[in-house]
């Protein structure tokens, strides 16, 4: 087998991906039609010429404004049953998925809502398609402590549907430490942890997120190359960085898919995994992630195979379940 006919074949898990990044222009377009919810846009060629970012900030300015047409129930489960489906093509057989409720609350949609609806295609998703999944719920950054404390007592109510708290949105001048209480209080109630940390931030905020949040994986995490001693943890502490290729690469947080430092990573010990990130907006899927590092960096089918195992150890499933699938890889 070839290196492209194996990235096909793997089995992978998903450990960073937004839900609300897989909203295609098509689906956007027709809910926002049934919603009757204007949109500035003619058509769907005019959403995707959108689509022309140079930072985080600009990709999440679109990205929240495309998120306003979802408001019922259906709409949260179109939008996660076409991201399954989208697993399947690609052989994601677990995935763990970011949603954003504050995106949704501020707008006057349900907690509840937001989550039915998730949930009920992650139901459907293991029936029909026999794709496992789990729920991580994300502070938005941007807004206070607050809101996020008020975020959390929202979710307890729902919290044998939700797996791990994360954070994300606008990084830089919003490090981990300004939520370091709300993350305590997750904790406490039973909750894993993830955090996005140096994407754009700098290292100090992965050791925030280390030594603070005391999470369980770091999202993105690829700036953490920029300090030795912080390296040198993570491959000590085998801690997962949640990679994603194309989303670094569309917001120029690498130049060029030949600088993208992950293979230098994995050589170097770090349990680095591929990831999709908003996968609508950057370009990719699944396999286009791996068919872009592979293209450029040119990785042997043992480390593309080292990849894939990484992100089911990395995942949240029993360890019978990890044991399976790394068996599975392992004869490929
Ligand atoms: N970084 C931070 N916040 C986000 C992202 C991201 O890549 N995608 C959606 N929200
Ligand atoms: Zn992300």
């Amino acid at each position: 087998m070839n290196q492209v006919e194996l990235i096909r074949a793997l089995p992978k898990a998903e450990l960073h991906v937004h839900i609300e990044g897989t909203f295609e222009p098509e689906l956007m377009f027709e809910i926002a039609q049934r919603n009757h919810i204007q949109i500035p846009y003619q058509s769907v060629e005019e959403i995707k010429q959108a689509y022309n970012f140079h930072n985080l900030q600009s990709f999440l300015d679109i990205y929240y404004a495309g998120a306003n047409v979802l408001v019922h129930e259906q709409d949260f489960y179109d939008l996660a049953w076409a991201y399954f489906e989208k697993c399947a093509e690609d052989k994601v057989v677990h995935t763990e998925m970011f949603f954003d409720p504050q995106t949704h609350t501020e707008r006057g949609v349900e907690f509840a809502t937001v989550l039915n609806g998730l949930k009920r295609a992650c139901t459907d998703a293991k029936d029909k398609l026999g794709i496992s999944s789990q729920l991580i719920m994300c502070f938005l950054r941007h807004l206070s402590e607050e809101d996020a404390f008020k975020t959390l007592e929202q979710a307890l109510p729902f919290k044998h549907d939700i797996i791990a708290v994360g954070l994300d949105s606008s990084e830089v001048g919003h490090p981990p430490s300004k939520f370091e209480r709300v993350f305590a209080k997750a904790r406490e109630a039973g909750f894993l942890i993830v955090a996005h940390a140096g994407e754009e931030g700098p290292p100090e905020y992965v050791w925030e997120a280390l030594d603070l949040l005391q999470v369980n994986r770091i999202d993105h995490g690829v700036r953490s190359d920029e300090d030795p001693a912080l390296l040198q943890r993570l491959i000590d502490e085998k801690m997962p960085l949640t990679v994603c290729p194309l989303s670094n690469l569309k917001l120029c947080v690498v130049e060029d898919m030949t600088e993208h430092n992950i293979h230098r990573l994995l050589k170097q010990g770090v349990h680095v995994t591929i990831n999709s990130d908003d996968p609508s907006y950057f370009g990719g899927y699944m396999n286009d992630n791996f068919l872009a590092v592979h293209a450029a960096l040119n990785l042997s089918n043992d480390e593309l195979k080292q990849l894939a195992i990484n992100s089911f150890e990395a995942s949240f499933i029993d360890s019978a379940e990890k044991q399976k699938w790394i068996a599975t890889i392992q004869q490929l």
